[in-house]
């Protein structure tokens, strides 16, 4: 209960289902995982480009624009990557509910804090997309130059350097960056809402 006792829940007028029927699309969150540098926010906008020309409602939540804003209280420890996917978690929640397809770009290195997320969500509105990238082509890549502070010691706490990333089990789609276009990932994507009849 905590600080919350005074609360009680309003239930809404306008269901999801009837937010589906007027999008002519269902909703879900495609969560992609893996090292910085594996591609999460180049693959994630450039699937929400080829959904938005189709039409369909959808918005990205990047893991280094969050932390501008909703979660800049957070650091790189363990409780508070915990804390900011459960926040996201909880944001992806409410794009879900309103119909949209939501896109979260975060390392999301701990399969604990994940399941927590995809314990929020029905089984099929929950697509963990696991960008499988060697940590030697992620470090080539470098974009930020945090790869080689981190190996300066410069950062603490890296993720793959000097913090774990646990890969996923069973995700939903694998994507091979390293061996894959862009056009064929984002494919591999649509093909799957496709399939699932998301879209
Ligand atoms: S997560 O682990 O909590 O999911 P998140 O995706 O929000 O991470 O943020 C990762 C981004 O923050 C990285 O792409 C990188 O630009 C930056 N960053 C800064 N410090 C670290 C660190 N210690 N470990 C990983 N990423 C870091």
């Amino acid at each position: 209960m905590g600080k919350n006792r005074n609360i009680t829940w309003h239930h809404i007028t306008v269901s999801k289902a009837d937010r589906h029927l007027m999008n002519g699309h269902k909703s879900c969150v495609l969560w992609f995982t893996g090292l910085s540098g594996s591609g999460k926010s180049t693959l994630a906008n450039a699937v929400d480009l080829e959904l938005f020309q189709q039409g369909i409602r959808s918005y990205v939540l990047d893991g280094d624009n969050i932390r501008h804003g909703l979660n800049k209280d957070l650091s790189f420890g363990v409780g508070d990557r915990k804390e900011n996917i459960r926040r996201i978690g909880e944001v992806a929640k409410l794009f879900v509910d309103s119909g949209q397809i939501v896109l979260t770009a975060f390392i999301s290195p701990f399969s604990q804090d994940r399941d927590l997320v995809r314990n929020m969500f029905a089984a099929d509105e929950f697509i963990e997309i696991y960008l499988k990238c060697p940590i030697s082509v992620c470090e080539n890549r470098d974009p930020k130059g945090l790869y080689l502070k981190a190996r300066k010691g410069e950062i603490a706490e890296f993720t793959g350097i000097s913090s774990p990333y646990e890969a996923p089990k069973k995700p939903e789609v694998t994507i091979e960056t390293a061996m894959e276009t862009i056009e064929e990932s984002v494919n591999k994507v649509i093909d799957y809402l496709t399939k699932k009849k998301i879209l």
